[in-house]
């Protein structure tokens, strides 16, 4: 099953002769269950290209197409409970919450959504990714690999 397609999707930045083709016309789909890299030199595009499917930004043209949604013509209130409720996003500089607590970080997203969270299930996840003991630390209590917004690698554009 397709859960993700993108259809000549194309964003474009600045205008004139300084327009920057950031997205020029791509397409693709992506199975269900399936693990996809998106490869690519620096400034080639790709925290873009994930702004438009994860649903952070509006594509200039073209189309994605999300569990067979279409989400380009979702408003903005439309777009944040389904980006709730379907996406998870790391980012390139984390944006965690710094005064939440790890186990409080991960499960925000439920809680805005006014549902409570399935703590075994997530205490089974933060097992398998060795995290487990960091539930009850902050943010800057953590290595750069583990979550933290300092003393790890960071996005140069911050
Ligand atoms: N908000 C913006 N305004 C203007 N230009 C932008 C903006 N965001 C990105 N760009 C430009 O668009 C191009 C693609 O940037 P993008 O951040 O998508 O690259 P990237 O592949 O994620 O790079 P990196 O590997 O360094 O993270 C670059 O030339 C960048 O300078
Ligand atoms: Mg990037």
């Amino acid at each position: 099953m397709e859960i993700l397609k993108a259809i000549h999707l194309q964003k474009y930045y600045g205008n004139g002769e300084n327009t920057i083709k950031a997205v020029n016309d791509i397409s693709f789909s992506i199975e269900k269950g399936s693990f996809t890299a998106v490869v690519g030199t620096s400034g080639s595009g790709k925290t873009t290209l994930l702004n438009l499917i994860g649903g952070l930004d509006y594509a200039d043209d073209g189309e994605v197409v999300i569990g067979g949604q279409s989400i380009m013509h979702m408003g903005e209130e439309e777009l944040t409970i389904f980006r709730r409720r379907n996406i998870g996003f790391v980012f390139q500089n984390y944006n965690l919450i710094s005064v939440l607590n790890i186990y409080k970080n991960i499960t925000l997203p439920i809680r805005l959504d006014g549902n409570k969270a399935d703590e075994e299930y997530i205490r089974h996840i933060c097992k398998a990714l060795g995290i487990e003991e960091k539930m009850d630390c902050y943010p800057n209590q953590l290595s750069g690999g583990q979550g933290a917004p300092s003393g790890g690698w960071k996005d140069y554009r911050g």
